[in-house]
């Protein structure tokens, strides 16, 4: 069967080692222009995974979370737009930001609460959403909108499992 691909990619950390090193092979699969939609409440690790995300690129820097500057950009083997949504308010205002240069230029994307503009973002993408366990434990979906991040996801099974 040719479209056997899984879409979905479903991994449990329990710590925050476990979730940087997630990012970081996350980080060493990326090409240009590829877009992570980062969402899951306040404190269960969308900054952490950005972390790795960052090292796996080659960037050494800590990615604090964003949250007074919108934008943060990291350069690395390609360049890091990381974002935080999280202190806007309505669609509008993030539609104002004009993010489309960063969408769709030759760097990638992480952007931390993606859920609160998703239809702004382009239809391909990869969607991680982060769900608290309890302490140290996080549940970690990982979902694959389009061929490139299915592409994505095998090789990064491959390389988990
Ligand atoms: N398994 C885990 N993965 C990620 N963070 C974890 C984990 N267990 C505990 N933590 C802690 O949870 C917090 C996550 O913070 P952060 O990454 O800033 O969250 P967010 O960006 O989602 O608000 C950190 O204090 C981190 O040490
Ligand atoms: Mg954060």
């Amino acid at each position: 069967m040719e479209n056997n691909h899984v879409p979905e990619f479903n991994i449990t950390s329990n710590s925050p080692d476990d979730t940087i090193s997630l990012g970081r092979k996350i980080g060493e699969l990326a090409i240009p222009g590829d877009i992570f939609l980062l969402s899951g409440i306040l404190g269960t690790g969308k900054t952490c995974l950005t972390q790795g995300i960052a090292y796996g690129l080659g960037i050494n820097e800590y990615t604090l979370s964003p949250s007074f500057v919108l934008v943060r950009e990291l350069y690395g083997r390609l360049t890091l737009y990381h974002m935080d949504l999280y202190r806007l308010e309505n669609i509008e205002e993030i539609a104002d930001l004009g993010l489309e240069d960063y969408l769709y230029g030759k760097g990638v994307c992480a952007i931390e609460w993606a859920n609160k503009g998703i239809p702004l973002f382009p239809n391909e993408h990869i969607s991680i959403e982060i769900i608290y366990r309890g302490d140290c434990k996080r549940q970690i979906i990982l979902t694959a909108y389009g061929q490139r991040y299915l592409d994505l996801l095998d090789k990064l099974r491959r390389e988990t499992e």
